[in-house]
């Protein structure tokens, strides 16, 4: 079989909040797209033989002292090229054009005028709505362009060499404020670039199961179950292509949620009848956490005896060669970024442990490619569960990041009926599945209250709901007052210890998801 990612676009990426967003669009079109640093070697970007490049937008100023730049020999490739805000400017400016600062800066909902219906504009509107974010414009330029679009205060929206395949826009045709985004990458990818769209997830499985045979052989593969959505594709992508050779091992560290061990148990060796061992080692991970309150030693000891209990458990299997990982493109693309491209690079989250380095095993990291989207309809496609493929992410830390203070046994579950109670009444009234992540935090701070007759003097639960799409940056639910009015009832009648609920309102950033 052809190679799924031989056709490929390339998005160079200028210091982008919106790379990864670009290659997302291009992908939900069927066809695969990479991100890469700006200043990749002309020959590395050769090599990789793509259908077109995306040259993403920026924050610096194509005229400023090191500005960062493409190799320009790309824009005689004769590929097609497309140029988006700062990617347009740097196009132009390089080819013989003139990029200054203006007055008249554009930021927010713009509204453009097509000079031109053609090529990348076609099927659309004369007039549309685009988001637009900059103070630079073109304001001269290169000599064999034309222009397709202009604004009231941009007369070079769009632009197009007369007779390359090189194609600028100024506006943000990614993000959802630009309604006709998703059309215009379409029309670079199928009209422009002729790609045919062979990015498919029954495609994607075939692959991966020819690669994960070739690649393990006769050998055994282990990997760290965790309930969640990546590690359960992972496991289920190995089952269809390895079947017994797989054997998945499950740490129950006394941090997690309520009847969680008993029903990844069921899922996995009932229905799905895995290989998996089950290690319950939640007394050793109590014993070394008691008396520690400081957030990231807590992370510290959780990650280190995570990797003591994998390690023995794993020793009980003969002929291991591999670890299978969850690893999905953003954790890729980070450390790409973090050597060789301007992105200023924020860690999505603290991943806990060292497996790969301190086991000596090879790895296998089927997800390797693909965003968190397309890792749930992979699963979909494999045939797992609804629920375990919508689960909200839960940290490998477990309730330890939400149980400020120390952590003892009696906390965890104070903590874990709260949470109980939370998500029930979210799957109740269906908000459950509307959101990103919701979690209950126990605070180590009493305040009074009144129950019956009696004076309390107990602890407040924090019920945070957020709404995100990769955990990077996060909003508040503004969740219905029946439902948190049914939450913190529930909570402060059923759980002993608690007399008080609050609601977070905070964004990320400034606050983070998590406590802790
Ligand atoms: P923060 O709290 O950094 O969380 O805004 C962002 C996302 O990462 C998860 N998270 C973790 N995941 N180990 C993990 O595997 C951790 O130590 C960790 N800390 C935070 C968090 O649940 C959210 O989805």
């Amino acid at each position: 079989m052809k190679n799924l990612k031989d056709e490929k676009i390339i998005v160079l990426d200028f210091g982008s909040q919106y790379a990864q967003l670009i290659v997302r669009r291009v992908r939900e079109h069927g066809v695969f797209a990479q991100v890469l640093p700006c200043n990749t070697p002309f020959n590395t970007i050769k090599e990789l033989n793509p259908i077109g490049i995306i040259l993403s937008g920026g924050p610096a100023n194509v005229y400023g002292n090191n500005a960062p730049a493409c190799a320009s020999e790309i824009f005689n490739m004769e590929i097609p090229v497309l140029g988006i805000c700062y990617g347009t400017q740097f196009m132009c400016e390089n080819l013989g054009g003139e990029v200054v600062s203006t007055e008249n800066r554009e930021y927010g909902i713009t509204k453009i005028l097509l000079t031109n219906n053609g090529n990348i504009f076609e099927g659309l509107d004369s007039e549309l709505n685009v988001w637009m974010s900059h103070g630079d414009q073109i304001n001269n330029l290169p000599k064999e362009f034309e222009t397709l679009a202009k604004t009231d205060t941009c007369p070079y929206a769009a632009i197009k060499h007369k007779s390359k395949p090189l194609y600028g826009i100024q506006f943000h045709p990614e993000v959802h404020h630009t309604p006709a985004g998703k059309d215009i990458i379409k029309n670079f990818v199928y009209n422009i670039c002729k790609a045919k769209g062979n990015w498919k997830m029954d495609n994607f499985i075939q692959e991966s199961i020819a690669q994960i045979r070739k690649q393990v052989g006769n050998n055994n593969v282990v990997l760290g179950l965790s309930g969640g959505v990546d590690s359960s594709v992972v496991a289920m992508l190995l089952d269809k292509a390895i079947g017994k050779q797989l054997h998945c091992i499950f740490v129950d560290n006394g941090l997690l949620r309520q009847d969680e061990a008993i029903n990844v148990e069921k899922t996995y060796r009932d229905n799905l009848d895995l290989n998996l061992t089950c290690v319950d080692a939640s007394d050793s991970f109590l014993k070394l956490l008691a008396g520690v309150t400081d957030p990231e030693k807590k992370r510290k000891i959780i990650g280190h005896e995570f990797i003591e209990v994998f390690k023995n458990a794993s020793q009980h299997i003969e002929n291991v060669k591999f670890l299978a990982q969850g690893t999905l493109y953003p954790d890729v693309i980070e450390s790409v970024s973090a050597h060789g491209g301007p992105t200023a690079v924020i860690k999505s989250h603290h991943n806990v442990g060292g497996l790969p380095a301190e086991l000596g095993l090879d790895l296998v990291e089927p997800l390797r490619d693909l965003f968190k989207d397309e890792v749930r309809e992979l699963g979909l496609e494999l045939g797992l569960p609804h629920d375990m493929i919508w689960r909200h992410p839960f940290p490998g830390p477990g309730l330890a990041v939400r149980l400020l203070g120390e952590i003892t046994k009696e906390r965890l579950d104070t903590l874990r009926s709260a949470d109980k109670i939370m998500i029930e009444e979210l799957h109740k009234s269906g908000w459950y599945s509307k959101v990103w992540q919701a979690l209950c935090v126990l605070l180590p701070v009493q305040s009074v209250g009144v129950m019956g007759d009696e004076r309390t003097y107990d602890n407040p639960i924090v019920v945070r709901l957020v709404e995100s799409v990769d955990g990077m940056t996060a909003d508040w639910v503004r969740l219905p007052y029946e439902v948190l009015e049914k939450i913190s009832s529930r909570i402060i009648n059923e759980v002993k210890g608690v007399n008080r609920v609050v609601y977070d309102i905070s964004q990320k950033p400034p606050a983070t998801i998590e406590w802790e």
